[in-house]
């Protein structure tokens, strides 16, 4: 080879250095881009894959990787976040919910980066409601994640036809359900309802306690407000106990599936959770809104709605930042929401999605919207809004204790002496 050739091979190859990554930017990201949530069945999974088909026909060069880690309520999926990110190898992005699970734990430990940006030029700021921007921004202003969704924790779930077999109605207050309903189905065979694995127990308490304490008092509870071991408090322990005493007996053995699965196979009569369960209803068991299932506030809940949301940010050190932001320019778009929502059971988070049109959201999704637009909305402790990690982490177990030994007097001083430890 001669020098002039090498030199111009040389040169050629430093002009390419230089020009490439002026032109991948161009283009648009490249790479690995490695998603990390729990929604690895049924209806939330076919939410997240919808999102990801289309972004890869946007995005053809970006590598999805969808890293989702099985387990209700993220209970699997955020123990292995934790060690990822403080091991210095965080996902490009993850799953978190709005409120006090990302502002308590991931924006104080200053592990996120702000996406104000993103959300100015997609005109976001006036898109979506400011309840939940406030819920994602911090004192000075930054905004740390994009909501893919709001879901509804206050719902209980039945088959009308069987509750007409049975001969009950839906309860509306939970002394109805225990001193008439639960005695009623008892002596009938069925179960009255279906409770599963820990994590439901606390989401059962949180429907409970706003019942038995009213929107008022349950905020309380998280701005020190509402005494924990006042009357009111234990008294929500009480019935949450007789509750359980209505259910069935191997609830830590269930999943959330499971316990849906029973209402929906008329083995139970009731169960309280989440609206994921509508996508749970509509996908994996291709039943029809308002005759295989149906829903109403859980009881003494009719007025209120209590939110939670699922966010995806842009961790600090995040492999693909390009991709990540991409990604989330993405994930806020009426289109995206409108992917995901119509199938995970939740409401679009961007006011621009098209919730008007029913085809798309079915007799369910126009039923939440017309409460989460005119309810007075509450923050959910069992889905990381309103309570930091450090609380909720050890309410588990406090649950956990309750659940075998039903003493609402222990429970309320052990959930006082938490929330005065941690809550801020
Ligand atoms: C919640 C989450 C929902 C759904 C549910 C069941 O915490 O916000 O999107 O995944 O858990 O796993």
């Amino acid at each position: 080879m001669s020098k002039r050739f090498v030199t111009v091979l040389i040169t050629l190859s430093l002009l390419a250095m230089l020009v490439m990554p002026a032109m991948a930017q161009e283009d648009g990201p490249s790479g690995d881009l490695e998603i990390f949530s729990w929604w690895t069945g049924g209806g939330e999974a076919a939410g997240l894959e919808a999102l990801i088909a289309r972004f890869a026909e946007l995005y053809p060069e970006v590598n999805v990787m969808n890293s989702a880690v099985a387990g209700g309520s993220g209970v699997n999926a955020r123990a292995v976040l934790t060690t990822r990110m403080l091991g210095g190898d965080p996902p490009d992005t993850f799953q978190v919910h709005a409120g006090e699970e990302l502002n308590a734990l991931w924006v104080a430990a200053g592990l996120m980066e702000p996406l104000n940006a993103i959300y100015e030029e997609q005109g976001w700021m006036d898109q979506f409601p400011q309840g939940l921007l406030n819920l994602i921004t911090d004192e000075e202003g930054n905004i740390y994640v994009v909501p893919v969704n709001i879901h509804r924790s206050n719902v209980m779930w039945y088959v009308p036809d069987n509750l007409a077999e049975w001969g009950v109605e839906v309860p509306t207050s939970w002394d109805q359900f225990i001193n008439e309903t639960c005695p009623t189905l008892q002596a009938a065979g069925v179960t009255p309802i279906t409770i599963g694995e820990n994590w439901t127990q606390v989401h059962l308490w949180e429907s409970v306690a706003l019942a038995e304490l009213g929107p008022e008092a349950y905020n309380g509870l998280w701005t020190g407000d509402t005494n924990w071991t006042s009357d009111e408090a234990v008294a929500v322990w009480d019935t949450l106990g007789q509750v359980m005493d209505c259910a069935n007996s191997d609830m830590n053995a269930l999943s959330w599936q499971d316990a849906a699965q029973q209402v929906a196979n008329g083995e139970a009569a009731f169960n309280i959770m989440g609206d994921w369960a509508a996508g749970y209803f509509l996908v994996d068991l291709a039943l029809e809104p308002e005759t295989g299932f149906a829903w109403a506030p859980s009881p003494g809940t009719d007025g209120v709605f209590m939110m939670l949301s699922d966010t995806f940010g842009l961790p600090v050190g995040a492999p693909n930042p390009d991709a990540v932001r991409a990604w989330l320019s993405f994930l806020g778009t009426p289109e995206a929401q409108d992917l995901f929502n119509p199938v995970k059971g939740s409401l679009p988070a961007n006011t621009a999605a098209d919730i008007g049109n029913s085809d798309l959201y079915n007799a369910y999704f126009q039923d939440a919207y017309e409460d989460w637009t005119n309810n007075e909305i509450v923050g959910s402790l069992a889905h990381g809004l309103v309570a930091a990690p450090a609380f909720s982490n050890q309410f588990a177990s406090i649950m956990s204790n309750f659940q075998s030994n039903h003493d609402a007097g222990a429970a309320a001083v052990s959930s006082a002496e938490l929330a005065l430890q941690t809550l801020r």
